[in-house]
């Protein structure tokens, strides 16, 4: 049987990829698919940059169109980014009736609903495993393998450059413009690198997340989003002397009064495995009533990893050719007609534990009014520290733990702790999470 052409848009890390991983493991792919997979057309924007993968036998086109409105090409890998062209580039690929493969997260969690009801309507896939944690099968893990569970939440580590950053922080007290570049050279951040440290692409991995494992549409929109911008070398020294380690974590979880959706930097206790998944890698937690709680491991960026998933999905794609679509896995798992409106809760409505920094003048009294305010709004204190002057210093760094309270409230003590005399500047406030 012939091999199946795919036209890949973007020669970029994840193009470059997979272009290497179908090459290597073509006879392996062509095993399991039943035919072999290749590439025959591609498009790139600059067709002299000098690239480190085998570009023979593939005809490069500087235009996208051509390669998605290619009679020979029968599956479209959209590997470019960002949302437009993309968008316009997928849903042209779906009109000529082929099928897609993305690792677009920004795509599918902005413009999802509207690309997967045009590839219901003409009887196509778009796969999107790439798209969320790299190479980990999660996606498949969730929408498949966890199929006969009520999941209660999705939780974990789903931003590989900000765990890079905060890891190389930590163990290596570097900063954290060095270690972005690093991770920028290395292929792991986006062309855009504060869509990665701003928390952008992990909402938009959490977004989908969400959507597949409690069947709502994808609503990006609503996500609470945090990044790791404000986060110092100092609290990641605060957070260990409590047994804490600080994580970029994406958090969607099924409460009685409605759907967390949130990315925040999070104490998680260092003993949980999350908080000893270090690096690049990403860990997804996911929690469903009969099989309990499961753990996802693996490189979250990168080329080969992504590539990993990008490949997988063209192997679910060639093996589905002939399936009626009637009968094919749902885009977001759940039937189309059967997706659910629970509520997105706001931020303030949710409850989390906290860690509090402030810088307090070392004089009698002030921790008094500190607890004061806390105690009078309801918050608990679980811990304090308050560090030993430094010599000549005018303030001392002040630590408090809290027990769970409403983001409202807590909103409320920051406004007044921030208002008195004796408290220097703004306060940090960082969320914890048992991951229980
Ligand atoms: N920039 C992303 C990350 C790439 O760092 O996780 C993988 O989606």
């Amino acid at each position: 049987m012939q091999p199946v052409k795919v036209g890949l848009l973007g020669l970029g890390t994840v193009g470059g990829g997979t272009i290497s991983v179908l090459k290597r493991n073509a006879e392996e792919i062509a095993r399991r698919a039943g035919r072999g997979i290749i590439v025959t057309h591609a498009s790139a924007r600059d067709l002299d940059k000098p690239r480190q993968f085998p570009l023979d036998g593939i005809e490069i086109l500087t235009d996208p169109f051509a390669v998605v409105n290619h009679p020979d090409v029968e599956i479209v890998a959209e590997l470019i980014g960002g949302t437009e062209p993309a968008r316009e580039l997928v849903l042209q690929a779906i009109r000529n009736g082929k099928h897609v493969v993305t690792a677009n997260k920004a795509l599918i969690a902005i413009h999802g609903n509207e690309i997967f009801e045009a590839a219901t309507r003409e009887g196509v896939i778009v796969a999107f495993e790439a798209a969320v944690a790299g190479g980990i099968p999660i996606i498949k893990a969730i929408r498949e393998g966890l199929a006969g569970n009520t999941i209660s939440s999705v939780a974990g580590i789903i931003n590989g450059t900000t765990n890079f950053i905060l890891t190389a922080m930590r163990e290596q007290a570097r900063s954290f413009d060095d270690v972005l570049a690093e991770a920028q050279a290395l292929g792991y951040a986006e062309a855009n690198p504060a869509i990665d440290v701003e928390g952008i692409d992990a909402a938009h991995k959490l977004t989908i997340l969400a959507a597949i494992a409690f069947g709502i549409p994808l609503q990006f929109d609503k996500v609470y989003i945090e990044g790791i911008t404000d986060i110092t070398i100092e609290d990641i020294g605060f957070a260990e002397r409590f047994g804490y380690r600080i994580k970029h974590l994406g958090i969607a979880r099924r409460m009685p009064e409605g759907v967390e959706l949130r990315v925040h930097p999070t104490l998680i206790p260092e003993r949980r495995l999350i908080a000893n998944v270090d690096g690049v890698r990403n860990a997804v937690l996911v929690v469903g009533d009969a099989v309990g709680p499961t753990i996802y491991y693996g490189a979250g960026a990168g080329a080969d990893p992504t590539a990993s998933a990008v490949v997988a999905d063209l192997v679910d794609i060639v093996r589905a050719f002939t399936t009626d679509p009637g009968n094919r896995v749902p885009h977001l798992a759940f039937q189309s007609d059967a997706l659910s409106s629970e509520e997105i809760l706001p931020m303030e409505e949710i409850s989390t534990a906290y860690y509090l920094r402030m810088q307090a003048v070392d004089r009698p009294g002030v921790l008094a009014d500190v607890t004061r305010i806390l105690g009078e709004l309801g918050i608990s204190i679980e811990a304090i520290l308050q560090r030993e002057p430094v010599e000549g210093a005018k303030f001392v760094p002040v630590i408090i733990l809290t027990q769970a309270v409403k983001e409202k409230n807590m909103n409320q003590a920051i406004k007044q702790l921030e208002a008195l005399e004796h408290i220097n500047g703004t306060v940090m406030r960082i969320r914890m999470d048992p991951l229980a």
